[in-house]
């Protein structure tokens, strides 16, 4: 299998790994797919307005879920939660042009980040 050149370039230029320093409430959302044993950790510090100011992730999986999530975090930056609540798998496998093989890598990511939002609203209460 070969794989897009978008692919590649989100998996050799990676933006917003690692973890946000403490300081922030931070909303944080780790998700596995059972099929692969990959795991994407996401975290996210919003403002007042509920803009993602702050993006970062983990991934320990394939190269389509790095790059699924890396883009994930470019997409979500300078969004609103509601805007970014509408983001499914879809626009990223649309974007990166996965193959049928690898579409659950662009689920793993949908996934993540709906959990992410969960935690931060369960922390914010
Ligand atoms: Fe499982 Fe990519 S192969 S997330």
């Amino acid at each position: 299998m070969k794989y897009n050149k978008k692919v590649i370039k989100l998996f050799k230029k990676i933006k917003n790994s690692g973890n946000i320093k403490k300081g922030y409430l931070i909303g944080t959302g780790i998700v596995g797919s059972p099929a692969c044993g990959d795991v994407m950790k996401l975290q996210i510090v919003i403002n007042k307005k509920f803009i993602i100011k702050k993006a970062r992730f983990k991934t320990y999986g394939c190269g389509s879920a790095i790059a699924s999530s890396n883009y994930l975090t470019k997409i979500i930056i300078g969004k609103t939660l509601k805007q970014v609540k509408k983001i499914s798998n879809i626009e990223i496998l649309k974007y990166l042009k996965l193959p049928k093989i690898k579409i659950h890598c662009s689920i793993l990511a949908e996934k993540v980040l709906k959990k992410t939002i969960e935690n931060l609203f369960h922390k914010r209460k």
